[in-house]
């Protein structure tokens, strides 16, 4: 059996970083990350990490102490530089949610590619491996030179869904824009039931327009799958087209909430009946709205750094729906101690 690893986390998602390492019966390991009175971020390891297995859980989101995205970045960075000067083996970032993955490419001149810049830096600062999930696109893996491995929240929003009885004929699965087919493809497939494509357009940053829908959305509940909720404008406008189309009822799954500006009111003034989206970001709302419904994947997240540590394949997590759902499902005692 390996060495017990070690886990560590910033201040963008300490309770996620709580629950994962409750059923890994473990503990997060102590570290100051605060701020010097000049605004800079301030951070010390409080325990011994020489030759040790780390993993550092951070969100690159707005923390619930009101930091915001860059915090959480500049966070993230200097703790690994300090897992890394104080001579840990081998130094894992696990980023729940990616941020900075929108601009994965140029859309026009003279614009960055920020996901790339993340990659870089983090590279720099010493990960020798990322755990995220969900990425906003796949091929950001590639800006890595190190292991990535890209866990995925489906199981736990189709378990969620089958259990309402959201499944088969009963539900259309709908991508909100061409860019999101694959992912529902693969809902649409793992719920046995059809698909249809909202045609999205963006006149600007931000704003959300529909242009069209492909597929029959008539007399059925629509289940709109995306990876992230922002402003909510693109969730909030595809429901009010399938509505049009003659849907019954609207639910939207996105793995990430972000949740920014006024997302939550025009989530709730919109057509859309359930909002489902999982905990890789805090929810700063609470349960003030029944709307909304967080669920939990540190399960799947204790299980790949478990795998990780004791040199298991982290894909086979997610061969075979049976073993997928049986982790989800699985309570924290199921899992041996590491
Ligand atoms: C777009 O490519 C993404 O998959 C999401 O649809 C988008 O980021 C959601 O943003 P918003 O909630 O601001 O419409």
């Amino acid at each position: 059996m390996a060495q017990n690893p070690l886990l560590f986390c910033g201040n963008s998602n300490p309770e996620l970083a709580e629950e994962i390492a409750k059923r890994l019966h473990l503990h997060v390991g102590k570290a100051e990350v605060s701020e010097f009175k000049n605004e800079e971020t301030r951070v010390e390891i409080g325990e011994n990490v020489r030759g040790s297995e780390v993993f550092v859980i951070q969100s690159i989101c707005r923390a619930p102490n009101g930091k915001g995205v860059n915090d959480a970045v500049m966070e993230l960075l200097l703790m690994i530089d300090a897992l890394r000067r104080a001579s840990a083996a081998r130094i894992t970032a696990v980023i729940p949610y990616y941020g900075y993955a929108k601009q994965d490419k140029k859309t026009k001149g003279r614009e960055p590619i920020s996901a790339k810049v993340i990659a870089n830096i983090l590279k720099v600062a010493g990960a020798r491996r990322i755990v995220t999930m969900d990425l906003h696109a796949a091929q950001i893996q590639g800006f890595f030179d190190i292991p990535v491995d890209n866990l995925v929240a489906m199981p736990v929003l189709c378990n969620y869904l089958k259990k309402e009885g959201l499944c088969d004929d009963k539900i259309v699965v709908v991508s909100p824009d061409a860019g999101g087919v694959h992912r529902a493809e693969l809902f649409a497939k793992r719920l046995n039931s059809s698909l249809a494509i909202v045609f999205k357009r963006r006149p600007v940053p931000d704003v959300a327009e529909v242009t069209d829908i492909v597929g029959d959305v008539k007399g059925r509940v629509a289940v709109v799958v995306d990876d992230m909720i922002s402003t909510g404008g693109t969730l909030a406008k595809a429901a009010e087209a399938i509505k049009g189309r003659g849907a019954t009822r609207v639910y939207t799954v996105a793995t990430h909430g972000i949740f920014a500006a006024d997302a939550v009111e025009v989530l709730e003034k919109s057509e859309i009946e359930r909002v489902l989206f999982t905990n890789t970001i805090p929810f700063r709302n609470g349960t003030q709205h029944p709307k909304f419904v967080q669920l939990s994947i540190a399960q799947i997240f204790a299980d790949a750094i478990l795998r990780i540590t004791t040199n298991r394949s982290v894909s086979e997590l997610f061969e075979g729906e049976a073993l997928a759902d049986a982790l989800v499902g699985a309570p924290p005692e199921a899992l041996a101690p590491v």
